[in-house]
């Protein structure tokens, strides 16, 4: 998925920075321990057509509707090699996803939801292929309503990221929201969602003031219903866990004058200027305002130097160029070997990261697996441990090349004013999020191994000293639940029991299943 094009040099695009992201796919079913009372798909279909509305749609396995659905994974590793439903659902209301379930349950078919297909744990991978599994897929869920006071926004759960972001613009609103254009709304929130307004004004999840959920058993429950705080509470970085969103209230800003437009600036260094790079980066750490954002793509551009991966160091900066220079002197003053810069709006900064729905991070190419490292502060010991281990292996395993590595700083002042008790998300402290992305085409078993042993790796070196945390939306699916939830033990005892009483079949067991 990644894709990396070839990096700037003087006029190319932005592209290069990419966003990256991560694989996998569709994810799949796993397995309940007992076996499924049917596995005739079309009996399933027969049965539930008279349950849903009208406008909802059956796919049947081996039609072309179908194929295309199930091709819209993001990343296909075969470690989570996209799961493969029975059936696919296709709802156009919430009651439609509650009647789904309520099936699945009666007649023992697991069920998992999807929507923007970029999920890459390779816990996907435990749904039951071919086994009667039921994938849910939200897309037509797509709700949009401005409140008349232009505080709020009621968005459907089916909605991706892009669609979110161009509909606020248009009403001149915005809201804190993940990058990738493609990605859903949702997902990134469940998880937390980190994005490039996250500075301003807090998480994706942050942003959510209430929203509707059917449960595991199929009731619709409504977050701010009296007793629903602790549902509210595990939603906000567990979320996977315990239903299928099928709205949320989310907080919406005005979009200011003065605050309309993106300055971005991508320097392209050499890879033994690493030491002397992230020297900066560390100051760029302890000073970037809430408007500011920097990270960095290491990755092949044999232009520049072909034998090692380079260092493309990014600033955006929400505001005018000759704000966002304010910060840049001692990178301009490192002599990069390439560089551009622009000035662009919101819904155009996918664009520049080749992550806008047509952009080569969207599309899903081949096969990607996702590591991550949440950490504080940048050890440039340890980062200089982590670029050997990656330039080894990219630039001499050809069928590797195209991996990079992402490491994200985007700025937490809004993040952290939320006391970190307040939700399930456990990670405010962090502020990098330091990520290798390994891409391959699919279909080489020897490259699946080594891809593996690299990932571990690069994983191991990214941490350096660091306490293991994972951003559980980059999880690869080996992390302890510590690392995903917080090392505090009320965080998980506090989710354990919010599982026993909203999921005590562990029917969301697919992502990155607290039990
Ligand atoms: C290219 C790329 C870019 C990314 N960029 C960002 C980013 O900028 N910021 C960020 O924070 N994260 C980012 N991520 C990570 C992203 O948050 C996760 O991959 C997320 O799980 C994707 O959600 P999805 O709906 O697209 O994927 P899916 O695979 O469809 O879903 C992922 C999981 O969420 C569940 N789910 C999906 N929709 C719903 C719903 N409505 N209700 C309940 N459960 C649901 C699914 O059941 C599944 O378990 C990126 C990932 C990639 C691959
Ligand atoms: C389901 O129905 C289709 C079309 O009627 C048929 O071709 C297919 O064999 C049936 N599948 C099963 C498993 O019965
Ligand atoms: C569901 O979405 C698909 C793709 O966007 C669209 O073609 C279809 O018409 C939608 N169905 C309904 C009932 O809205
Ligand atoms: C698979 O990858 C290995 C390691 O790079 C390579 O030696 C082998 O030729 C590849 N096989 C195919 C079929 O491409």
């Amino acid at each position: 998925m990644w894709n990396f094009n070839p990096p700037p040099r003087a006029g190319g695009l932005l592209i290069a920075i990419l966003i990256a992201v991560t694989s996998l796919a569709i994810a799949a079913f796993s397995s309940s321990s007992n076996t499924p009372h049917n596995h005739n798909p079309n009996h399933t279909h027969s049965l539930l057509t008279p349950l849903l509305s009208t406008t909802a749609q059956i796919l049947l396995p081996n039609t072309p509707e179908f194929n295309l659905l199930l091709a819209h994974r993001w990343s296909s590793n075969p470690l989570n090699t996209p799961p493969k439903p029975s059936l696919i659902v296709i709802p156009t209301t919430e009651s439609d996803v509650a009647q789904t379930i309520r099936h699945a349950n009666a007649h023992n078919l697991p069920f998992l939801a999807t929507t923007g297909g970029h999920g890459t744990t390779t816990r996907l991978s435990t749904f039951p292929r071919n086994d009667g599994g039921v994938l849910i897929y939200l897309r037509n869920l797509t709700k949009f309503e401005l409140a008349p006071d232009g505080q709020t926004a009621v968005l459907g759960g089916g909605l991706l990221t892009g669609e979110v972001v161009r509909a606020l613009w248009r009403a001149g609103k915005q809201t804190t929201t993940g990058i990738c254009s493609c990605v859903s709304f949702v997902g990134p929130a469940l998880g937390g969602g980190h994005g490039f307004l996250q500075g301003r004004f807090g998480l994706v999840a942050d942003q959510v003031l209430g929203g509707r959920v059917v449960l595991g058993d199929g009731e619709v429950v409504d977050l701010l219903d009296t007793d629903r705080e602790d549902l509210f509470w595990g939603l906000r970085g567990a979320g996977h866990n315990f239903g299928v969103v099928s709205q949320l209230t989310v907080r919406v800003y005005d979009v200011v004058e003065e605050k309309r437009e993106w300055a971005y600036e991508v320097f392209t260094f050499t890879g033994e200027r690493l030491e002397e790079v992230y020297k900066v980066a560390e100051g760029i750490v302890e000073t970037q305002t809430a408007d500011m954002m920097h990270w960095s793509v290491w990755a092949m551009d044999v232009d520049v130097d072909p034998d090692k991966p380079v260092i493309l160091f990014t600033v955006v900066y929400n505001g005018p160029m000759a704000d966002c220079q304010k910060y840049t002197h001692a990178l301009h003053a490192a002599s990069p070997a390439a560089y551009l810069s622009g000035v662009t709006e919101y819904p155009n900064l996918p664009m520049l990261l080749g992550a806008d729905v047509d952009g080569p991070n969207c599309k899903p190419t081949g096969t990607a697996m996702v590591r991550a490292a949440d950490v504080v502060d940048y050890d440039i010991d340890a980062l200089r441990n982590w670029y050997d281990i990656f330039s080894d292996t990219v630039a001499t395993e050809k069928g590797l090349a195209k991996s990079i590595c992402l490491l994200e700083g985007y700025s937490v002042q809004a993040v952290q004013a939320v006391p970190a008790a307040s939700t399930a998300f456990p990670h405010r402290r962090q502020r990098l999020l330091l990520a290798p992305f390994i891409q391959y085409d699919v279909g080489n078993s020897t490259l699946d191994a080594i891809a593996e042993r690299w990932g571990d790796a690069m994983e191991t070196a990214a941490f350096g000293g660091s306490e293991r945390r994972t951003y559980v939306n980059y999880a690869h699916g080996h992390e302890s639940l510590q690392a995903l939830y917080g090392y505090e033990p009320w965080r998980l005892q506090k989710l354990q029991a919010l599982k026993r009483k909203y999921d005590p079949e562990n029917r969301f067991r697919f992502y990155a299943p607290i039990v």
